[in-house]
């Protein structure tokens, strides 16, 4: 096993250079089994979910070639399977992105139910409604997978009783070779809708209205050779601007999109927190105190839900109490169990947290207990006194590309240890 252990108390200092968008990257993938022809994909993140997103993609008969790190072709020209099978749906959530694409494909799909972070209940109701207002029926199969079928999928207006971002990207890849046109109302907003969209765009598809509640999705037969370079990621960039918040540091952060951030740049700067922006670029600095505040998660274009638990460390060092409210997932404030080792004063009642700024956190054996909870262990760890240990750190390795690299590049004293198996949890 291995664990990370940092030695806090380093401003961050330097410059950093964002990755792509690791779920734009794993909606983009499942996509690619719809087009005839190869895919170039540029700015792929290098991180678990897109290996094990590749493996499936190989598991149904894809040749993948990779250009370098981040560049991939891929050829699906070859592909006859349509079972994803339940040893690589289990590691991660968006395996259920197969279902709409290879429905989209072959007209059939069977899928095991998907696995993830684990945040209470994770439903896929919508996702099943938009297909079989397709046309599609639905049936559980046994060992947790499930088969959905259409002899021909024809347009529909499909109306998501929630704003779910899986739900819209499995309705736009049903639809997109569907016979007519699909309405997709109450559809999610995020930047990685608008992602897949331009994807599928630039591979010949009719899409319109991403990035806005209404989308509109005119069948098309045959969708072509294309190459796409992803966006990058809006929550690295914004947990690397979190990290140089907590640690008083001055950083600058290349290739973003400074609209992406609106909501987490207005937080911070509510905070004290200082940001300058450039065409792809931000600058984040700051030198006086955190100043507490309130926020709320929200749909894009809102406060997102996967920095939740990087803010929070800035509360929890800010100079008053503030309340943070969940308000997109059930249960996410598994990771501040955690935060309290390190000494973070929370109270937490159901979605709702209230953080009682303290004037230092204490570094301490602590676990990732989902990707975004393990992120905010590290940058509390970067802003703690003394040393803190991170184990399950398999969980950000989902997500974030090189970070012990990029953090120690910015200064931070960060390093990767493996720990013999007969010594794993004595620490915890
Ligand atoms: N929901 C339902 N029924 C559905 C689908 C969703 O009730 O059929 C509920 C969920 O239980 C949740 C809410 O709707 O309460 C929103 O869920 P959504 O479908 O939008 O989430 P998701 O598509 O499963 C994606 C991201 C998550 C991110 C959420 C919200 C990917 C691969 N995952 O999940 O990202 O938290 O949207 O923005 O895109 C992460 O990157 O750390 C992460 C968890």
């Amino acid at each position: 096993m291995e664990k990370f252990q940092i030695c806090g108390g380093k401003r961050l200092s330097g410059e950093v250079e964002i990755s792509g968008a690791k779920n734009a990257a794993v909606a983009i993938l499942p996509a690619t089994v719809l087009v005839d022809g190869v895919c170039r994909l540029e700015n792929i993140p290098n991180i678990s979910d897109v290996s094990t997103t590749l493996k499936i993609l190989k598991s149904l008969g894809s040749q993948i070639r990779y250009i370098n790190k981040n560049t991939v072709e891929i050829d699906n020209s070859s592909l006859r399977i349509h079972t994803v099978p339940h040893d690589l749906a289990r590691h991660m959530r968006a395996s259920y992105y197969f279902i709409g694409a290879l429905l989209g494909r072959f007209g059939i799909a069977r899928v095991s139910m998907p696995g993830g972070c684990n945040f209470g209940v994770r439903p896929i109701d919508q996702h099943l409604k938009a297909f079989t207002s397709l046309g599609a029926s639905v049936s559980p199969m046994e060992s947790g997978m499930i088969e959905v079928v259409a002899n021909r999928l024809v347009g529909n207006s499909i109306y998501l009783d929630i704003v779910s971002v899986g739900a819209t990207v499995n309705a736009i890849l049903a639809a997109v070779k569907s016979r007519g046109l699909t309405i997709i109302e109450n559809a999610a907003k995020e930047p990685h809708i608008v992602d897949l969209a331009n994807f599928l765009n630039s591979a010949g598809a009719d899409i319109r209205g991403a990035g806005t509640d209404v989308i509109k999705v005119c069948g098309v037969d045959l969708l072509h050779a294309t190459t796409y370079s992803i966006i990058p990621d809006q929550i690295e960039a914004g947990t690397y601007m979190a990290a140089a918040a907590a640690t008083g540091g001055d950083i600058i952060i290349h290739n973003v999109i400074p609209k992406h951030l609106e909501s987490v740049t207005a937080k911070m700067q509510e905070m004290g927190v200082v940001i300058e922006e450039y065409d792809d670029s931000l600058r984040v600095y700051r030198s006086g105190q955190l100043i507490h505040c309130n926020v709320k998660t929200m749909p894009h274009p809102g406060f997102p839900t996967d920095m939740q638990p990087q803010i929070s460390v800035l509360l929890s060092m800010a100079d008053g109490a503030s309340i943070l409210t969940e308000s997109v997932w059930d249960n996410r404030f598994r990771y501040v169990d955690e935060l309290r080792r390190m000494g973070v004063q929370v109270q937490v009642d159901g979605k709702v947290a209230v953080f009682q700024g303290i004037d230092f956190l204490t570094g301490a054996p602590v676990k990732a207990t989902d990707l975004r909870g393990g992120i905010a262990m590290v940058i509390a760890g970067l802003a703690a006194r003394g040393v803190t240990d991170i184990e399950e750190i398999h969980h950000i390795e989902r997500g974030y590309e090189d970070i012990v690299d990029k953090l120690a590049n910015l200064g931070a004293d960060i390093r990767r240890i493996v720990v013999p198996n007969n010594l794993v949890s004595h620490a915890l």
